[in-house]
């Protein structure tokens, strides 16, 4: 599938299906020719992928080395951007190598960081490894790290030369880890495919047995309507907003929970509250909300917040998100299933009353 991104003429490859990885020599050649190719990963998809690529390229007369980085959010940092960058400038890669990103939305954000940097920046190439990194954080251009201060807040935009998602690679992937990769995609479907959020939920039995073909399908329609999205708002002036459905919510309790929750948990939860507020604003239709929470609960996913996240709390982790946004508290809300609702000011998010989000979520 062929993504155009006409805000700065840049297209690129998205590659979807079962055995890629063992293809990845002849694609990244042809799509990202370069001298070295620096395969940035964590230690967990290192020990289970890391060979079988080098092989892929080797195979193909490319050369590549693993650089890796100890796996878990908290490693998407400052610390390992500049160990990266210096295992990079001691191994002797130059203006003339590419990145490969091989790993979930971890290594992704960090490694397509990397190469936005070095050196003023190389072409990136994403191999994503979870659901997640596959149908949502590899498309779009958005790297960066985390700092204390909160997540994301150092990066840059860099569009990949190509992506290569194999859904074999997902029968290893940890449950919760699968899960929270679908809220994203059942997400994709209430914002706008009604019948593609049904189809979901239809055949949840299929995609939890990790079936490839299935998973083929569900990975390319949701990077389609990810893609749709980016291309008419590639650097988030407006319109990318509504890929932000249960994500006011789902930030709050992330960052309350310490990020114990994995975020597409919390989207989950977002969700199905989000829709409830919808519903109380009289933006969302009546029902909705019982819809989607029926549909999440069927796909393990939480559809409550934590006991711990009270009103103060709750209003508190809002307040410093709003504050970091440098505006006011919006929300992404949807009209019914498959169609975001614009605001009366034509605008694609909405201002909720705080007394209303505390009454339906709190009393
Ligand atoms: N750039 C974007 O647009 C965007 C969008 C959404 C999320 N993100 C970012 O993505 C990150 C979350 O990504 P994630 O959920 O993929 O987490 P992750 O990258 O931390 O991966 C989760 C865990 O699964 C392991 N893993 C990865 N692939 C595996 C496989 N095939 N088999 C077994 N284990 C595997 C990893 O080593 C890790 O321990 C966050 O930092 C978030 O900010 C970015
Ligand atoms: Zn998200």
């Amino acid at each position: 599938m062929e993504l155009e991104h006409d805000a700065t003429a840049t297209a690129y490859e998205v590659c979807v299906g079962e055995g890629l990885i063992d293809d990845a020599g002849s694609l990244i050649a042809a799509a990202c020719p370069a001298h070295r190719y620096s395969i940035i990963t964590d230690t967990q998809v290192a020990g289970l992928y890391g060979e079988r690529l080098l092989d892929a390229l080797s195979g193909e007369g490319l050369n590549g080395m693993v650089l890796k980085f100890p796996a878990g959010e908290w490693n998407k940092n400052r610390e390992n951007w500049s160990d990266l960058i210096d295992g990079m400038l001691r191994a002797g890669f130059g203006r003339d190598s590419a990145v490969v990103a091989l790993g979930g939305g971890v290594v992704g954000d960090l490694g397509g960081f990397v190469a936005a940097t070095f050196m003023r920046g190389v072409p990136l190439v994403q191999i994503p490894t979870t659901l997640l990194a596959m149908l949502d954080s590899s498309v779009g251009g958005k790297t960066g790290v985390d700092t204390a201060a909160g997540k994301n807040l150092v990066g840059a935009f860099h569009q990949p030369r190509l992506v290569l998602a194999d859904p074999a690679v997902l029968k290893t992937l940890p449950g919760p880890q699968f899960t929270s990769g679908l809220a994203e995609a059942l997400k994709h479907g209430l914002i706008l495919d009604a019948a593609y959020f049904e189809s979901i939920a239809a055949g949840l039995e299929d995609l939890f047995a990790r079936q490839p073909d299935r998973l083929t399908d569900l990975i390319a329609r949701s990077v389609e309507i990810k893609a749709a999205v980016v291309s008419r708002d590639e650097r988030e002036s407006g319109y990318r907003k509504v890929l932000n459905f249960g994500h006011t919510v789902a930030h709050a309790q992330e960052a309350i929970s310490g990020y114990a929750w994995l975020h597409g948990e919390a989207v989950a939860a977002g969700m199905a509250l989000e829709a409830a507020i919808g519903e109380a604003a009289g933006v969302t239709e009546e029902g909705v909300s019982r819809r989607i929470q029926e549909v999440l609960e069927a796909a393990r996913l939480p559809v409550e917040l934590d006991d711990e996240v009270d009103a103060t709390r709750f209003f508190e982790a809002l307040e410093k998100d709003k504050k970091r946004a440098g505006g006011r508290v919006r929300y992404t809300l949807i009209g019914e299933i498959g169609r975001v609702a614009a605001s009366d000011e034509g605008d694609w998010t909405h201002e909720v009353p705080e007394e209303l989000v505390r009454s339906v979520l709190f009393e």
